[in-house]
């Protein structure tokens, strides 16, 4: 096996990473990191004094393959609160091992990040949803079979982590003080994730329903689990792209997230703007 989260290599992979972005970053210290979803890219481009670290620069991380994903980490302030914004993040469905889509979590926890904001684009399963729209992620279930902290414990991260509020209960509700203020529709719900790429059979959204998902995609999870084996707090938004298989006549496409998510970017940001001069 190989990777980064493989013992005494994992703690190096993470530390030489963080290493590169550190001195990237000079005196800016964030504390809140950014992870950005398909077709939601564009938030990246709303912060300041943007300080810009393409993926080849830093060691350890592959060039992003999904469409719609950038590869660069962007420092800088949204706000005036200084961020670090994950513009293209690794997918297990791209062939990663769960230990690089944590890469970037656990650099930013080297870095001293305490809080991290997930996004992602995702197929709504609760027939009342209307995409485009955003869900906040009230809770996951993972269903990639697959865990970021399997094998020798890498250094920093906790054994058996406490996963009873993986989606911080306090930011969820600052989440939806924000949400009414702004007059942002925001349901709550439940996030599936499988590993994909291909979308999911009618009959696989049908148990998904059963078990009680509400939304569905192929990302998210690896992060915050390696989130919170750091003790960083989460909170995540899916943009809601498209009704999940089945559930429409439609049938589903790439292209169609990505424009969904596009309709959707700017109220996401507003969202986190509001969050962070609420923090
Ligand atoms: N399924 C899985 N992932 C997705 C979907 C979906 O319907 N829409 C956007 N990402």
């Amino acid at each position: 096996m190989t990777g980064a989260g493989e013992g005494n290599k994992g703690k190096t992979a993470v530390a030489e990473a963080a290493g590169v972005v550190a001195r990237r970053l000079g005196k800016l210290e964030p504390r809140i990191a950014i992870v950005l979803g398909s077709g939601l890219a564009g938030v990246a481009d709303a912060v300041g004094q943007a300080v810009r670290i393409p993926y080849k620069e830093i060691p350890g991380f592959p060039e992003p393959g999904a469409p719609g994903h950038k590869g660069e980490l962007v420092g800088g302030t949204l706000e005036h609160v200084p961020v670090l914004v994950q513009s293209g993040r690794f997918h297990l469905y791209e062939g990663h091992a769960p230990e690089v889509a944590a890469l970037p979590t656990r650099v930013f926890a080297s870095l001293g990040v305490t809080t991290l904001v997930v996004t992602n684009a995702a197929g709504g399963i609760r027939h009342s949803f209307r995409p485009p729209m955003l869900m906040l992620i009230a809770d996951h279930i993972n269903l990639m079979f697959r865990n970021p902290l399997v094998g020798r414990v890498v250094e920093g991260d906790e054994r058996f982590p406490d996963m009873s509020d993986p989606y911080d209960s306090g930011l969820r509700a600052l989440a939806r003080e924000v949400a009414q203020a702004e007059r942002i529709p925001l349901e709550e719900g439940v996030y599936a994730a499988l590993l994909g790429p291909s979308f999911e059979t009618p009959a696989e959204i049908r148990m998904l329903e059963r078990i009680g998902a509400d939304a569905v995609g192929m990302s998210t999870v690896p992060e915050v689990i390696a989130a919170r084996a750091r003790g960083i707090r989460c909170l995540g938004f899916s943009s809601v792209t498209n009704v999940a298989a089945g559930l429409s006549a439609q049938k589903l496409s790439h292209l169609e997230v990505l424009e969904a998510g596009r309709q959707v970017a700017g109220q996401l940001e507003r969202l986190i703007r509001g969050v962070l001069t609420r923090l």
